[in-house]
């Protein structure tokens, strides 16, 4: 695929159908008798349109006639649908417009059923818990690989999931994240090998890896490698606007209509034709540039990486440096950063580069911070970012800095999935009360807390509160970190379930 899509261009494959239909419905003169309230842009705030324009407006039209039904397509959306199917190497494709976090929901829910089990790693994004208490399904929680000298936690190994896999030959579905946050890639070919040998489907939560297809020096996409159902956030690494993903099928391990039939569970009945648009209008440009816009990306991100790597406080994640199994690949266009040698942390250091640089990291971390290079950088964005970080390293560098590791004495381990009897669904559905959080070491979490970024969840609904849980959370506030999913983001209390 990734061949015919850099020498084949489809010439259908530079139209963008449902894109030129909304232009078409929003230049035609109209009276709307329509949601949107603000009719065309007619009542829309001015504070608003004098900042953006009239056109976005005029583009934000409901359900008309001509512009298909998401939820019902065989119009312009089915058109635009099937051309992202074939551009990112799938079967069937479905647009989302509420996020992968919509399509992880809906690929679990046409997966399993309550009490089926699903294996996934832990450090899942909080779409997948989401997704359990939806389902009601009963999670294998498998250990990803820990990098201690990163306080990183990477993709699983195949053993990981074999072992899984031979204790629970019933489960219904696995799920993997791959890409990582970091940019590090699973196995994924042998995992949908292995899960394909007891007729399980693997689900890949792909949502950092859209622009995989399109280029051979970065990594294969789950697509390729035999993934069923592929998750993915066409707008955090290509050109969609936020909110905007796709959901890609292969093969006959999915029921397609239990698949439809839970996308339209998770979504807005009114989803937004701009989103829509702006999905078939990345697709059509990776379609007809991919090669070249992620040639130009990769060549921005190793430019970046070997200007930062002379900066000799500062670590780079690279490949060469973290041969563990699940570590199967990297996408280089993520630079991942550890900056304790600036004697600073990753919250700090991020503070830093915002307020005084105007570089802004995707993720700031306890040690380090990781930046994305897309297809929308440029060279002098590269430019800034080096030069930042010199200055840092240099005039703003804090004097008497501290050992990094008495900074950070115990790192995030990956925390023993401690599950009690509860599921996730069951644990969020039962009677709780807020606790001050000393007195909540040893009962059963109620809810969901989750340092955001990267909204990998610390503590899940069902899983016994630790002290270790604890303590790296409160570290996390107090380097500047946000915990977000409960109800109490200071965590002076926490929900527990009612003993
Ligand atoms: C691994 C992973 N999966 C899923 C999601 C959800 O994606 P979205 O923001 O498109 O809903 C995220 C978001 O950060 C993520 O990091």
């Amino acid at each position: 695929m990734r061949d015919e899509v850099r020498h084949a261009i489809d010439p259908y494959q530079a139209s963008a159908p449902l894109l030129e239909r909304l232009k078409g419905c929003a230049e035609r003169s109209a009276a709307a008798f329509h949601t949107p309230g603000h009719k065309r842009g007619q009542g829309i705030s001015s504070i608003l349109s004098d900042w953006l324009g009239q056109a976005v407006f005029q583009a934000d039209l409901p359900e008309l006639p001509e512009l298909d039904n998401l939820f019902a397509p065989d119009g312009v959306i089915q058109q635009a649908q099937a051309l992202a199917a074939a551009a990112f190497g799938a079967e069937q494709t479905w647009f989302l417009a509420n996020g992968s976090t919509c399509g992880v929901e809906a690929a679990v829910l046409a997966t399993c059923q309550p009490g089926e089990k699903i294996i996934l790693p832990r450090n899942v994004h909080q779409s997948a818990i989401a997704a359990l208490i939806l389902s009601g399904a009963v999670p294998v929680f498998v250990q990803p690989d820990y990098d201690a000298s990163w306080d990183v936690a990477h993709g699983v190994s195949l053993d990981a999931i074999e072992a899984a896999i031979e204790q629970h030959p019933d489960a219904k579905a696995v799920l993997v994240v791959s890409p990582t946050y970091y940019g590090v890639v699973s196995p994924v070919q042998s995992i949908a090998e292995i899960a394909h040998q007891h007729n399980i489907p693997l689900l890949v939560d792909e949502a950092h890896g859209a622009h995989f297809a399109f280029h051979p020096e970065l990594p294969p996409s789950a697509l390729s490698q035999g993934a069923d159902v592929v998750v993915q956030s066409i707008h955090k690494t290509l050109s969609a606007l936020t909110q905007a993903a796709m959901l890609h099928v292969q093969g006959d391990r999915i029921d397609r209509d239990r698949l439809i039939r839970s996308l339209s569970l998770v979504q807005s009945t009114s989803p937004n034709y701009l989103l829509l648009a702006s999905l078939d209008a990345a697709r059509q440009q990776m379609a007809t540039q991919g090669y070249a816009l992620m040639e130009q990306a990769l060549n921005l991100a190793k430019r970046a990486r070997q200007e930062l790597r002379q900066i000799p406080e500062l670590a780079l994640l690279d490949d060469r440096s973290n041969q563990v199994s699940s570590f199967a690949d990297l996408d280089l266009t993520r630079i991942t950063i550890d900056v304790t040698g600036l004697g600073l942390t990753g919250f700090a250091a991020d503070e830093q580069l915002h307020e005084t640089f105007g570089v802004t990291a995707e993720l700031p971390g306890l040690r380090h911070l990781t930046f994305i290079v897309s297809l929308g950088n440029t060279e002098a964005d590269i430019d800034r970012l080096v030069s930042a970080f010199h200055q840092l390293a240099t005039e703003l560098k804090p004097q008497n800095q501290p050992e990094p590791n008495s900074l950070y004495p115990s790192a995030f381990r990956l925390l023993p999935s401690a599950l009690s009897l509860l599921t996730p669904r069951q644990a969020f559905f039962s009677a709780a009360v807020s606790v001050p959080i000393a007195h909540a070491i040893d009962h059963i979490s109620a809810e969901l807390v989750c340092p955001y970024p990267p909204g990998i969840p610390v503590l899940l609904p069902g899983e016994v509160i630790t002290a270790e849980a604890i303590e790296y959370l409160q570290k996390v506030l107090a380097a500047g970190g946000i915990v977000a999913g409960c109800t109490d983001s200071t965590l002076n209390t926490l929900s527990i379930v009612k003993g």
